[in-house]
């Protein structure tokens, strides 16, 4: 894969890169909408990248080209304008013009993309795309940005290039991702524990059906929800001085039940909830107690779907399929919601059970045909510098 990158890249630009930087995209395994509101989650890194080639240029031009796309983009630095539509360019001119206007040190450069995580499947393929380039750039030009730097740097382009007022889970992870472990992140102080996930030792597989389902409208009710969560935390704020949700029981909850109205009680009610399912999840991992993760994962599903209403009639129903299924650990929606993916803790051997049974009930409701990803919890972002 690497030759090919290295050859294709020499192809376009007739020199040899200097760096290959690769990010992979994420799972969540349980903790959905609580890291804006700086509570837990609990995400692993999987064996799906955006790899980022380049070299340096002696002007101030960048020219990247993306093999998924099959387009190249061309900009001057200090000349940067984003697109109007949606596009993977912006993410990249958003990162040059992010570090010419904090005065780092930097050139054009000669960059090539290549990734192979789905797009729109809830996979994060847009933090890995950020954390790749960030984390090549980082190198190539020796800016010494921390870890912690880098991932704050991605969401910061996130939210201001793509618009989505994301939180930290997607970045955090694509840098601190690591083997065959999940993160517990705190989101409030970003720290974080290492949690093994020992799932082949249980024949376990982690399936990811990706609904194809995509609303137009979803970046509109992320950013609508992260308000609503926003204004129910700051109802907490006033009158406890408490920071985040974490620190709200359901003693204060009820207590405000009134004040906060019917809505941002069931959106505190599921970030609330949320963050303990989170900590009895980190528990149950060290146990090896999947019968617990199980329920665990389907009430957070639940929540999900009646309290924070950020599910769709395809995720429900891949979800009432896993209830139902011998040998299925835990089905729920993953990422933001609104079409997308669910999240399948397996037994290795039902897979293709599970696959048959879901592609016939989808069928007969009329569904759109699902697709599956068997993934592999694999390493953190990392960089090559190539001779
Ligand atoms: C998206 C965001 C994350 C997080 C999830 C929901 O993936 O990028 O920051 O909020 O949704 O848990």
């Amino acid at each position: 894969m690497e030759k090919e990158l290295i050859e294709n890249f020499i192809k376009i630009y007739g020199n040899y890169p200097e760096i290959i930087s690769c990010a992979p995209g994420r799972i969540n395994i349980i903790g959905e909408h609580t890291d804006y509101t700086l509570g837990y989650v609990l995400p692993a890194s999987i064996n799906k990248n955006i790899y980022f080639l380049a070299s340096k240029r002696k002007d101030l031009r960048v020219k990247i080209f993306s093999i998924q796309f099959k387009e190249g983009d061309s900009f001057k630095i200090g000349e940067i304008e984003s697109f109007s539509i949606k596009t993977w360019k912006n993410y990249v001119r958003g990162i040059f013009n992010l570090f010419f206007e904090r005065d780092f040190s930097i050139s054009g450069v000669n960059g090539l993309i290549y990734g192979n995580i789905p797009i729109g499947a809830g996979l994060s393929s847009s933090a890995a795309l950020e954390v790749s380039i960030i984390n090549g750039l980082n190198v190539l030009f020796d800016m010494e940005l921390e870890k912690i730097e880098i991932a704050c740097v991605a969401q910061k382009v996130e939210q201001d290039f793509a618009g989505v007022r994301c939180g930290i889970m997607d970045q955090f992870i694509s840098v601190f991702g690591k083997k065959s472990t999940a993160i517990f992140l705190d989101c409030e102080t970003l720290s974080f524990e290492e949690i093994p996930l020992r799932l082949d030792k249980y024949n376990l597989s982690i399936l990811i059906c990706n609904t194809g389902i995509k609303r137009d409208l979803a970046e509109t009710e992320y950013n609508k929800r992260r308000e609503e969560a926003e204004n129910a935390l700051n109802i907490f704020k006033n009158k406890y001085g408490i920071k985040s949700f974490k620190d709200v029981n359901s003693q204060i909850l009820e207590n405000e039940k009134f004040i906060l109205g019917d809505k941002l009680y069931k959106r505190a009610r599921h970030i609330i909830n949320e963050n303990i399912r989170v900590k009895r999840a980190v528990n149950a991992l060290k146990n090896d107690d999947f019968h617990t993760l199980r329920e665990l994962i389907f009430q957070s599903h639940k929540s999900l779907r009646d309290d924070y209403e950020v599910s769709c009639q395809e995720l429900d129903f891949l979800y009432e399929i896993g209830l139902k299924f011998q040998g299925c650990y835990g089905a729920r929606l993953m990422g933001a919601g609104f079409g997308g993916s669910v999240i399948i803790l397996i037994e290795e051997n039902k897979i293709e059970d599970f696959k048959k049974e879901v592609f016939k009930d989808f069928e007969k409701k009329g569904f759109k045909k699902p697709h599956f990803y068997k993934v592999c919890i694999s390493k953190g972002a990392n960089v090559k510098i190539l001779n």
